[in-house]
């Protein structure tokens, strides 16, 4: 399955799972992203680590993969502007940056559509969405063969620079992804630029490989840069607008009080008679990050007084559940 036939000598000394892109390589790809797997391929900026974004499970897997210790919202890469559109809506203003500048590297965050398939996990639990079409043909292709949106982030470690060859992300996660799609250097480098575009104002969250000049020279007047830039890598994860339920949390519950919804792990559940949803029954912390926000959502109801929380292991991916219910159940900024 994994042979390297038709690469060139120095394929010798690729890992088994580093493939040329072609035909064949692509159809393997497609079919891992379509069964829940993880592949890392070329983009324009840098090399993506993609899920079929709306796989709950396959997207917590990217989390698990990355060793990133909290959920940032990751970009859904599409194949062409109207696949966006099915996703998201798009303001006047979003719409004159899309066709300028898609395919490209810019990401435009839009509120989602009510109906849009892509797991909550992808955007945290937000009501927007991150779209971004690559120009690149390899993220192109693979997006054709799948079929599906591709949620992605940068293909390194956390805490890691992002990867530009697939032998940086070859050495950052290694066999911890299926299959790495050999597309040589990426051309530009360096990230996306990201643009908020659900209000009336575009704002810049994230510079990057599209100047805010040329940005303005499409929109017409000047862009304003967000003020504290909330996807700032030195705090990832710690974007202000995350999802807050409403209902006030109680961590590390062993029962449930009157009046409160019970969010449970486990199969040593307290008895509850009221509303409750199991992140994972069995015990599995990427079943748990895959349910996570839609449990929220789900038990976040005006007839609650607070969501009771059983413990969660602090271990592989409970580290961003937890840090997640932790920013949730602190005192509200109001
Ligand atoms: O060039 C790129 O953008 C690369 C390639 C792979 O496309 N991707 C990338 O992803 O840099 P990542 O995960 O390293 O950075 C994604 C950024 C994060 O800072 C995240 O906070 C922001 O996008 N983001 C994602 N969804 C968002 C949303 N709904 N609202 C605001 N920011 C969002
Ligand atoms: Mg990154």
């Amino acid at each position: 399955m994994l042979n390297n036939a038709g690469s060139k000598p120095d394929a010798m000394t690729r890992a088994a799972n580093v493939r040329i892109p072609d035909a064949a390589s692509l159809a393997d790809a497609a079919r891992v992203l379509t069964d829940g797997g993880l592949i890392a391929f070329p983009t324009e900026t840098v090399y993506g680590l993609g899920a079929d974004a709306t796989n709950a499970r396959a997207v917590a897997s990217i989390f698990a993969t990355k060793g990133r210790p909290s959920f940032n919202p990751l970009i859904v890469h599409v194949s062409d502007a109207a696949q966006a559109r099915s996703l998201g809506q798009f303001s006047p203003s979003a719409d004159r940056l899309a066709e300028a500048f898609w395919p490209g590297p810019l990401t435009i965050v839009v509120n989602r559509h009510p109906q849009s398939p892509i797991a909550d996990l992808v955007s945290a639990g937000l009501p927007t969405l991150a779209l971004r079409v690559p120009a690149h043909p390899i993220a192109h292709a693979l997006l054709q063969a799948v079929g599906r949106p591709i949620a992605a982030p940068s293909a390194n470690r956390s805490g890691h620079v992002s990867a530009t060859h697939a032998a940086h992300v070859a050495a950052d996660l290694g066999d911890r992804v299926a299959m790495i799609l050999d597309g040589g250097a990426t051309p530009l480098g360096l990230e996306s630029t990201i643009v908020d575009a659900t209000g009336d104002e575009i704002v810049v969250l994230r510079p990057g490989a599209i100047s805010t000049a040329a940005l303005e020279a499409v929109i017409g007047r000047r862009i304003a840069r967000a003020k504290s830039n909330p996807t700032a890598p030195a705090s990832p994860g710690q974007l202000e607008s995350h999802y807050a339920t409403a209902a006030p949390l109680r961590l590390d519950a062993t029962h449930v009080e009157p009046g409160e919804a019970l969010l449970a792990f486990g199969n040593n559940v307290p008895q509850h008679s009221g509303a409750q949803f199991n992140l994972s029954s069995t015990g599995d912390l990427i079943e748990a990050a895959a349910n996570l926000f839609a449990a929220l959502r789900a038990l976040d109801t005006p007839q609650i007084m607070a969501i009771a929380v059983m413990p969660i292991p602090q271990h592989g991916l409970g580290e961003a559940i937890n840090d997640r219910l932790r920013r949730a159940a602190a005192p509200r900024k109001t």
